[in-house]
């Protein structure tokens, strides 16, 4: 039997997962250790092979076939648009992609006004802006602390991840749309659903029985 590969988005997101694999009996001790540097690790009985990446990486390693399976957010599927299956949702890592700014930018957003829009998530910010809304906007590519682009007037309004509201809260900044909810996704290369279909499924309804009911 060959091994069966799974990405894990580096963080908070793959503690969650290997939580979850645990309750299906799939253990793997070797990951548990906070001080190791390793980025793959095996469980041997189960022909498992788990492996940390960077999230916006984990689809482009399962369209390659490099991983069979990957764990990630759906914030990162939308933004990389990648040739790969979505298989489940985990629910964990629940929260929003939004249009925040100050209130006084909402009018920008009814009024089809050519305003900038600063994002870590442009393919998503486009397609909201140019697809759904008809908006034609400046989208403007930041790395982090998106929050910082309308306070310093580099944008009048971001497209970002909402959790818990506290960073908007906190800067004076407020949700003005909803894009989309987003969790954690578990997504398949479209081969290996083929090839190691029986696997792949059982692994899919274990995971499923296992998660909190909706
Ligand atoms: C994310 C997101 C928001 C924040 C939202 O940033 O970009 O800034 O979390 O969470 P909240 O609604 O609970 O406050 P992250 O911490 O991932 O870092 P980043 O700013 O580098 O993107």
């Amino acid at each position: 039997m060959r091994y069966l590969t799974i990405a894990l988005g580096k963080g908070r997101l793959a503690e969650q997962t290997m939580q979850l694999f645990e309750q299906i009996g799939i253990t793997c001790e070797e990951m548990k250790d906070k001080s190791s540097r390793k980025l793959i690790f095996v469980n041997e009985e189960l022909k498992l092979r788990f492996f940390l990446a960077k999230g916006p990486d984990v689809p482009t390693y399962v369209e390659y076939g490099a991983a069979d399976i990957g764990i990630v957010g759906k914030d990162t599927i939308l933004e990389e648009n990648r040739k790969l299956y979505e298989v489940l949702d985990l629910g964990y890592g629940a929260c929003k992609m939004c249009v925040c700014g100050p209130e006084s930018a909402r009018q920008y957003l009814n009024h089809n006004q050519l305003i900038r829009v600063a994002t870590k998530y442009p393919n998503i910010a486009k397609d909201y802006f140019y697809n759904k809304k008809h908006q034609t906007v400046e989208i403007i590519k930041l790395n982090g602390s998106i929050e910082l682009a309308p306070i310093v007037g580099l944008s009048e309004v971001i497209v970002d991840i909402v959790e818990t509201g506290s960073t908007l809260r906190e800067n004076g900044l407020q949700v003005l749309e909803e894009v989309c909810p987003l969790s954690a996704r578990m997504v398949v290369n479209q081969i290996s659903m083929k090839m190691e279909n029986q696997r792949i499924s059982s692994l899919i309804h274990q995971l499923k029985m296992a998660l909190p009911k909706a």
